[in-house]
């Protein structure tokens, strides 16, 4: 049996027991119903439409669904959330009283999607329906405190507590992308909306890994909360992969949020790359586009240009821009990168080391000075030296030289011609991930 007839099955019974033969109609409901957010946020007491009122849940034992909650954090302290199990919800009539029995359930194991039914005397869909649709908005529209809003992820950490001038990069570059989303919002989102648009911008990040574009992103985060945006964040690199549902469910969130909203989306490639990748093209072609009449844009990154030029960039209109952060480029940001690692330990002769630094990534400058300091300290000395800071450099290339042995290499590119200015192997960031195949076009 089909996990939804079960549920039915048990309801049905469930239905007869407590209410007798009492007519219900039996409905697909919405997951929202279930979840702790919309329970704690619809009060009872609440007014619904043909003089209705809704005045309580009650959790019911149920052996066909063992309930689980996930926690969310919409302020300060984490809830829970989405939950799973059978729920019976209370209304007041002027003509009687009445109940609607609920049961949800994931519905499969391998699959993070919910499956609702609901049993509904007939003369109440109204009332029903109208609560249902407060339990979406409860879940979905985040509270007006909450700014930030990070979908799944056990790992998911993003802080957008990066300055503005601590990302060193060449100031065309941040320029550009600062003064995208501020036209988007102020002019852009009129536009699509005159053309009948949704209005959804979308920029790509491509670069290596550690030249900071998830750096960027925190910055552009905190640009974007000074403005009274709301940030939604997904990554595909969490502990919890990247299923579609973490989109879908960012999608709604921007969609619902009430607010212009800026959403992040880090390592779209992995989601290109799973049985998911139909839809979230969809997505990007405006298929799926969320509809927020306040606007939204999408900052997506990728340590992979090559996921750009089979499935981006063939297309137009999948991202509207394509923004390559590159490794330090010359000499003047190579030392304003050192500088800034070096801190109070910065001395005038450092400045010999900046040519090494060409090419390399602000990740590795971060490590070299750190590096640095560590030997220096402990070596007992009070500052660190020129020799310190070389022996430093040469340590950590000569690991990642040794790494390069360790780790698969991918050759990366716009296109056969190269030149793309940052190289022509890129390492993988981390841990040595083997990356599927399967990157022809749609
Ligand atoms: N352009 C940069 N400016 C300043 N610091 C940088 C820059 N690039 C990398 N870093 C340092 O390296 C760390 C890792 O960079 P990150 O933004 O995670 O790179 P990416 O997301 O491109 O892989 C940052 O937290 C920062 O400390
Ligand atoms: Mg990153």
């Amino acid at each position: 049996m089909m996990r939804y007839e079960r549920l039915a099955v048990w309801a049905k019974a469930e239905w007869e027991r407590a209410q007798g033969d009492r007519v219900f109609q039996l409905l697909w409901a919405s997951e929202s119903c279930g979840n702790q957010l919309a329970q704690y946020r619809v009060k009872p007491r609440r007014k619904l439409k043909s003089k209705a009122y809704y005045t309580g849940v009650e959790q019911l034992p149920c052996d066909e669904v063992i309930s689980i909650s996930e926690y969310v954090v919409p302020g300060r302290k984490a809830m829970l959330g989405e939950t799973v199990g059978a729920f019976l919800f209370s209304f007041e009539h002027p003509d009687g009283d009445f109940d609607v029995l609920y049961v949800s359930s994931y519905y499969r194991d391998d699959d993070p999607n919910i499956v609702a039914i609901a049993l509904v005397p007939p003369e109440h869909l109204d009332a029903w329906v109208n609560f249902e649709s407060l339990c979406n908005e409860a879940v979905r529209r985040p509270s007006r405190r909450q700014d930030v809003y990070i979908i799944g992820g056990t790992n998911a950490y993003f802080k957008p507590t990066v300055d503005w001038d601590e990302v060193i990069l060449p100031a065309y570059i941040k320029d550009d992308l600062h003064s995208d989303m501020e036209a988007f919002f102020k002019d852009g989102v009129a536009i699509y909306q005159e053309l009948n648009l949704a209005p959804f911008r979308k920029l790509l990040l491509v670069g290596p890994p550690g030249t900071g574009k998830t750096m960027l992103c925190a910055a552009m985060a905190k640009l974007a909360l000074r403005k009274k945006r709301v940030v939604v964040y997904v990554s595909g690199a969490d502990d919890d992969g990247a299923s579609f549902h973490k989109i879908h469910h960012a999608l709604n969130v921007v969609a619902n949020a009430g607010y212009p909203v800026l959403l992040i989306v880090e390592e779209i490639d992995v989601y290109l790359r799973k049985d998911d990748k139909a839809r979230i093209l969809n997505v990007l072609d405006g298929l799926e586009s969320p509809n927020n009449p306040r606007g939204a844009l999408l900052l997506a990154t990728t340590n992979y240009p090559e996921v750009i030029d089979e499935r981006i960039a063939k297309r137009p209109g999948r991202m509207d821009r394509i923004l390559v952060i590159p490794p330090i480029q010359d000499e003047y940001l190579a030392k304003q990168m050192l500088e800034h690692y070096m801190g109070p330990q910065w001395q005038d002769d450092h400045e010999i080391a900046v040519p090494q630094l060409v090419g390399q990534t602000g990740a590795f400058v971060r490590e070299i000075a750190l590096h640095a300091r560590m030997l220096a300290a402990h070596n007992r000395q009070r500052t660190v030296d020129l020799q310190t800071l070389m022996q430093s450099i040469g340590s950590l290339s000569n690991q990642m030289n040794t790494g390069e042995d360790l780790m698969p290499r991918r050759r990366i590119g716009f296109g056969s011609s190269g030149g793309n200015g940052f190289g022509e192997v890129v390492e993988l960031d981390g841990e040595p991930q083997v990356v599927e195949g399967d990157l022809a076009d749609e």
